[in-house]
């Protein structure tokens, strides 16, 4: 996703912009630039790749002025060149673009036949050009940038300098989120509260359709209309020292650490626990009425809500759809009247995620969301919001997010249960005790790490691997992989063990490690079967479990995991599988907290 910044500064904005793309750098991102504002005049300065680049050209040839706009582009349109780099200029403006133009051929086709040069071939550049075209009829800047909003169509987040306006900043957001900041005799523009933790924590969310003009003494939002209108300012959390890694190597690595800690904060939000009792944000609707349950999500989120399924209809015995938020509204599900769509998401800004809530909500049914920022577009579309409290989640790589998600959802699924009357009291109580020990249980398995770290090291060069698990532990194995895949780039398949024999098994052979994740429940003596089908086959046999008797003569290699409950294993039995990824990662040099071609959060569809 790309990251956007804008500043009306009181001093040279050029090096405040790029200490801010730094703070979005955890988008991905493959190309950066940065133009200001001098004497009236836009100059611009763009690089391929990390923002090192950016900085030595600025180095070289630095940018004068106190406004400013900036972007780390993350290729959707047109290969990260430099050419291809935003801001795109003509010589009228300056301007940033994070989303899709979806009619941007239809509309170069127009400005082609008018003339237009382009000198790139991104939608952006359309834009550009759009709106210079409409200042040069003439037309106002104010209003020069309304009618070019009311031609795009598709996803935007757009910032805009205007070549002589010292003391005007134009921004936009349709589908993608941009942020006002508020400063003093400053003002600015962000894709997130991240970007701006530096320069202001009083923000203004714009909302869907809406655009503003900024000087450094006021802020004036409008709706898609053109109707001016007033948006809430609210006060960011994120605090800028929260995004550093401390003394350790990368994002991901603290943000797995940090696992126990957080985790016991977000149980901290949804446990009492001196009255065995789970505390869930109060609902416009009654819970005990809910007939059925939707979980929608991507990537490990909805890994996720494939765990939760497990649980809700285990404890609280109410049917639940899983869907993939990119497959769900195409498949045009069935309703059911006074159901519940729970939508999973970190950043609360995913596309396909929040597509697939605007098809629920328009099918009238109940809106939950389980994120992490809570200004995200999803929080503020959904009639409840559990938050997940993970703290900003820096590394591509969702760890703690992934445990923090299981650990609300877990808290969810026991709430449900006693407001459907399936448990009593006493047996709330003994849930909500078990999910306490999921912190020291986790901590447990980190003090250990060392031993996973060797493990990693022999699967880092495999060609390919393989997780198994059982039950709820099936989607772990798929979270496994998921990890493996994209932090490491060794091709990773997450299986239910017994469905290996029904042909995977062909892939196996002695160089394919098969991680087996078997913890002592009523599954394990299957578990420890398909695994020695496996090593019957030569296949390199990594045996997670916390059950001594499950030491099969020839695995390959074994990690003794603390013994947990059937509830919050899940928990903790994401711990050893995001340690492999990691280490496997490291391993091989790979950009651990950056992965080729991802991005943090995937505003596009
Ligand atoms: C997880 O490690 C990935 N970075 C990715 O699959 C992510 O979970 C997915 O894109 C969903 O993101 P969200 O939770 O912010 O919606």
């Amino acid at each position: 996703m790309c990251g956007i910044v804008g500043i009306l500064g009181k001093s040279a904005a050029a090096p405040r912009i790029l200490e801010s793309l730094k703070r979005l750098e955890y988008r991905g991102y493959d190309s950066a630039g940065i133009a200001t504002l001098d004497g009236g005049e836009l100059t611009r300065c763009r690089a391929p790749g990390k923002l090192e680049n950016l900085s030595a050209k600025l180095g070289q040839t630095p940018l004068a002025g106190n406004s400013g706009i900036g972007h780390t582009r993350w290729a959707t349109h047109g290969e990260p060149t430099e050419a291809n780099a935003h801001p795109h200029m003509t010589d009228r403006i300056a301007i940033v673009h994070n989303g899709i133009i979806e009619n941007f051929r239809s509309l170069k086709a127009e400005l082609l036949d008018t003339g237009t040069k382009f000198e790139g071939e991104t939608d952006t550049e359309v834009v550009a050009h759009l709106l210079t075209r409409y200042l040069s009829e003439g037309l106002a800047p104010k209003d020069a940038f309304h009618k070019t909003l009311g031609r795009l169509e598709g996803a935007f987040a757009l910032c805009v300098l205007i070549k002589g306006e010292q003391n005007m900043m134009f921004g936009a957001r349709e589908g993608s989120p941009l942020v006002v900041g508020l400063g003093d005799g400053e003002n600015y523009l962000g894709s997130d509260a991240m970007a701006l933790a530096s320069l202001s924590n009083r923000l203004i969310y714009l909302e869907e359709g809406d655009w503003a003009q900024l000087s450094r003494e006021a802020v004036q939002v409008y709706d898609a209309a053109g109707k001016a209108v007033t948006r809430p300012i609210t006060i960011s959390q994120v605090a800028a020292t929260m995004v550093d890694k401390g003394n350790h190597r990368h994002f991901m690595q603290k943000e797995i650490f940090e696992q126990p800690t957080v985790v016991a904060q977000a149980l901290g939000r949804y446990l009492d626990p001196n009255k065995g009792k789970v505390r869930l944000p109060d609902m416009p609707f009654e819970l005990a009425t809910v007939p059925k349950i939707t979980l929608v999500a991507c990537g490990t989120s909805y890994y996720a809500a494939l765990v939760a399924r497990y649980w809700i209809e285990k404890i609280a015995r109410v049917p639940v759809d899983v869907d993939i938020a990119s497959e769900y509204r195409y498949r045009d599900p069935v309703y059911v009247d006074g159901g519940l769509a729970l939508f999973i998401s970190q950043s609360g800004e995913t596309a396909d995620t929040l597509a697939a809530l605007r098809h629920a909500k328009a099918a009238g049914q109940h809106i939950g969301v389980l994120v992490n920022v809570m200004g995200s577009t999803m929080a503020r579309e959904a009639d409840v919001i559990l938050p997940i409290h993970a703290g900003p989640e820096i590394g591509v790589a969702s760890t703690k997010a992934f445990t923090c998600q299981l650990s609300v959802l877990a808290a969810f699924a026991i709430n449900l249960a006693a407001a459907k009357g399936q448990i009593n009291d006493e047996q709330e109580d003994a849930y909500v005790s078990e999910l306490e020990t999921a912190p020291k249980l986790m901590a447990q398995v980190l003090h250990h790490d060392e031993k996973l770290q060797d493990i990693a090291r022999s699967i880092a060069h495999a060609r390919d691997v393989l997780f198994v698990g059982r039950g709820i532990h099936f989607p772990i194995a798929m979270e496994g992989a998921l990890k493996l895949k994209e932090i490491s780039y060794i091709h990773a398949e997450g299986y239910a063990a017994g469905e290996l024999k029904h042909g995977p098994i062909a892939l196996i052979d002695e160089n394919v490690p098969v991680i087996g994740i078997a913890p002592n429940d009523d599954l394990i003596d299957k578990t420890v079967s398909n695994l020695q089908e496996i090593m019957a086959r030569q296949g390199k046999v990594i045996l997670l479990s916390d059950n001594a008797e499950s030491e099969a003569e020839g695995m390959f290699a074994r990690f003794e995991m603390p013994t947990a409950g059937e509830l919050v294993a899940p928990i903790i039995y994401a711990i050893p599988v995001q340690l492999l990824a990691y280490y496997a990662a490291v391993e091989k040099g790979t950009d651990v907290d950056q992965p080729r071609n991802l991005a943090k959060s995937v505003t596009v569809e």
